[in-house]
């Protein structure tokens, strides 16, 4: 059975834009490593993207090598996925030069992420920032992916990339894979911040204390779950309008121990939000740190790593290059071979 039928592409991209929170973990990256077995999957390092905010040039290249280590050490297999730096592969923007031609300015200044980071960042509301859509349109497209799995803040980015590749087929003939939001199955792990569980977990809150980073160390995941938003209550229970702050760590543990969430309320039955809090941090701080020291360990061998993104990027390279010359060719550019 397996292989009469390729596996169909499935492609998702993290920015190396500073710290990766329990949130991207649990939200993204882990779930990247469980499809690695159902489909083909690739997954890159987005840096074009990160370049649309301000970014301190030292930083971003410690972050790409960073989150290279962080996914390899979190379960994504070098051997079994295309793992790469999006700036190695130049089809990235080339494609998205090509789809600028087709999308329409009111399309990206209506996005609303776009209109959010304008007004996060209104010293540095630059092309790039609006154009960052299509350079993720030109992502998906490049490798026919026919699945994206993308958190609600994406939606609006993955319904563009739908749209561009239908515009560009009806005009050009067909050439694109139209892909579908890849939905994952237990979208109740939706990690909101630690001091305001309305809002979600975000890596640029100005408050450290609302987020825990994938290189926390113990001492300070427990600081932090100690010093998590609760309500004055002393139940221990899954009520998200109700409870906010003790649905999210219920829903932290219920991620990091893989117990359901009614099995979750039952463990702390009885017991204060002190003990609670402690049990949380000890859970994730006990499942970060081996992930940790294989991250320290993969950072400790360079030649390694390096070897890892070029292989990548030229596999990467090889599929972008194959649709990015039909679309040269259905666009009428002389053929430079
Ligand atoms: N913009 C995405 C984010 O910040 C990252 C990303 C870049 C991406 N290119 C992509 C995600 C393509 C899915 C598909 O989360």
């Amino acid at each position: 059975m397996e292989n009469q039928e390729r596996a169909q592409k499935l492609f998702s991209a993290v920015q190396p834009s500073g710290a990766i929170t329990i949130g991207n973990y649990i939200g993204a990256i882990r779930n990247f490593v469980k499809l690695q077995g159902e489909y083909d999957c690739i997954y890159a390092v987005a840096d074009l993207h990160a370049i649309t905010v301000r970014q301190d040039p030292a930083a971003l290249r410690r972050n790409t090598l960073e989150l290279m280590a962080l996914f390899i050490a979190c379960g994504i297999d070098p051997e079994k996925s295309v793992l790469f730096v999006q700036s190695h592969v130049p089809a990235h923007c080339e494609l998205t030069w090509v789809l600028n031609t087709i999308t329409y300015p009111g399309e990206l200044s209506r996005m609303t992420q776009f209109k959010d980071k304008s007004a996060r960042h209104a010293d540095n509301v630059n092309m790039g920032l609006m154009d960052y859509p299509v350079l993720m349109v030109s992502d998906i497209l490049l490798y026919q992916a026919a699945l994206v799995p993308v958190g609600e803040d994406q939606k609006q980015h993955l319904e563009l990339t739908r749209d561009l590749a239908i515009r560009f087929n009806n005009r050009y003939g067909a050439t694109f894979t139209v892909p579908e939001p890849y939905i994952l199955k237990d979208s109740g792990a939706r990690v909101m911040s630690l001091a305001d569980p309305s809002r979600k977990m975000s890596k640029s809150d100005e408050n450290p204390n609302a987020f825990v980073t994938m290189s926390d160390d113990k001492d300070t995941i427990i600081r932090k779950f100690k010093r998590a938003v609760t309500d004055s209550d002393s139940v221990v229970r899954y009520a998200p309008e109700e409870k906010p702050g003790i649905s999210n760590l219920l829903t932290i543990y219920h991620a990091f121990t893989g117990k359901s969430l009614a099995e979750s309320e039952r463990d702390f039955a009885g017991k204060g939000y002190g003990d609670f809090k402690l049990a949380v941090g000890e859970v994730v701080a006990d499942a970060l740190a081996p992930i940790r020291a294989e991250q320290a360990r993969l950072l400790a061998d360079k030649e390694y790593l390096r070897s890892v993104m070029k292989a990548g990027s030229e596999s990467a390279a090889r599929m972008a290059r194959r649709t990015l010359s039909k679309v040269y060719r259905k666009v009428g550019f002389y053929s430079g071979e």
